[in-house]
């Protein structure tokens, strides 16, 4: 089994698009395989049209009431290819994992532990470099970074690259890192050059096929699936496709086995454990979610019982999501991070929307949702 992260702290660079579609095209090749989607923003998952209330939160967190087993959220997208989705409440686990012992191995347990067998897991990582990522990393055999050609820049790879020596010098992990590039445009001279800077910044690391920038690859994601369902004659197609190939040739090379170390971008001496640790938490500390006080409120008089419950405690009705009376108007404050999330009241049993929102979404179920957006920035 292999197991590949897709990672880039870059936001938009082909990510999702990237495990998405290498998961189609390896299964279009016979290969079994699983993507785990360890993204709060659950775009692969969105992207497959997967509807579900459990997700790899569930399967991660330890002090969710509602625990499961990763075989028990695993979903059918198409002929050997599954995902683990993900959904908002994930970010919370940044904050749960920040000051435990062995934080940066929950995804690698839980793999390790998985017992059912696929060829290829992948993993779609979210952008930042957070306790997330790292397990990713941490749990993969290979990395891909994806890297637009459109707007390549050198900025952030160090510190990418340094998480995957981290863990390579911290817990005697190897990983195999590669570079694949994405958006290509071939109209524009720039691309080219780039592609040029590229290839002499990575030589051997830089995976001989390209992505080239094709419409069709968004629209899939927006009509909720992949290529290969959407129009496999597209040029999206084809490069995903030859991209598989030159994974799948890779197959019996030791070097995937990710026992046998390649040569390093960097040479790094190995260093005590104490100062591997000081600067994980640096990394871990600039990138924990900032969270902001939220209040609900809502008036209802002669309730006995409301609870506030949404995305971002995963619907559960439970003490802590208990909301306080005041004269009638019963409230409950809450900390998050940036995200839209959906959410009703439950007044006596009876789930309502916040009728004092003009933000709504009709849910998967045919009723309707109140809507809050949050962007700690503003
Ligand atoms: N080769 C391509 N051609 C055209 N559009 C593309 C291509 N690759 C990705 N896109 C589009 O660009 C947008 C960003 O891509 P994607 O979601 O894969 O990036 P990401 O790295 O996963 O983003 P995030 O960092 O937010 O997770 C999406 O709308 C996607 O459909
Ligand atoms: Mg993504």
């Amino acid at each position: 089994m292999r197991i590949i992260a897709i990672t880039n702290q870059k936001g938009g660079c082909g990510k999702t698009t990237t495990s998405v579609n290498l998961a189609a095209s390896l299964a279009a090749n016979g290969r079994k395989v699983l993507l785990v989607d360890i993204d709060p923003q659950a775009h692969a998952t969105l992207g497959l049209n997967i509807k579900s209330y459990f997700s790899i939160y569930n399967v991660l967190s330890k002090i969710t009431h509602q625990k499961a087993k990763l075989e028990d959220i695993i979903q059918n997208v198409s002929p050997d290819f599954d995902i683990a989705p993900s959904s908002i409440i994930l970010s919370t686990l940044e904050q749960e994992l920040a000051g435990e012992i062995g934080r940066e191995s929950r995804l690698w347990d839980t793999l390790n532990n998985f017992k059912v067998n696929y060829d290829y897991i992948l993993i779609d990582c979210p952008p930042n470099l957070g306790i997330l990522t790292i397990n990713a990393i941490r749990a993969a055999d290979e990395v891909i970074i994806p890297v637009e050609a459109s707007r390549f820049s050198l900025e952030g790879m160090d510190q990418l690259l340094s998480i995957v020596n981290l863990v390579r010098d911290r817990l005697n992990h190897i990983v195999d890192t590669k570079i694949l590039v994405t958006n290509f445009d071939s109209r524009l001279a720039h691309s080219f050059k780039m592609l040029e800077k590229i290839k002499s910044d990575f030589r051997d690391r830089l995976l001989s096929n390209i992505i080239h920038v094709n419409v069709k690859l968004k629209e899939a994601q927006n009509q909720g699936t992949h290529i290969f369902n959407f129009d496999k004659y597209s040029r999206g197609a084809k490069d995903y496709y030859s991209l598989s190939r030159e994974i799948i040739t890779q197959e019996t090379s030791p070097e995937n086995t990710g026992k046998t170390e390649s040569a390093p971008f960097r040479k790094t001496e190995p260093k005590p454990i104490a100062v591997l640790e000081r600067k994980m938490n640096e990394i871990l500390k600039k990138e924990l979610p900032k969270l902001t006080e939220v209040i609900f409120s809502v008036f209802a008089p002669d309730a006995k019982d409301v609870y506030i419950a949404g995305e971002f405690n995963n619907w559960k009705l439970e003490d802590s999501n208990r909301m306080l009376s005041n004269n009638g108007t019963w409230s409950k404050k809450l900390n998050l991070t940036s995200g839209k999330y959906r959410y009703r009241f439950v007044i006596d049993g009876k789930w309502i929307e916040d009728t004092s929102n003009p933000l709504r979404e009709i849910n998967p179920y045919g009723s309707v949702d109140s809507l809050i957006e949050i962007d700690i920035n503003k």
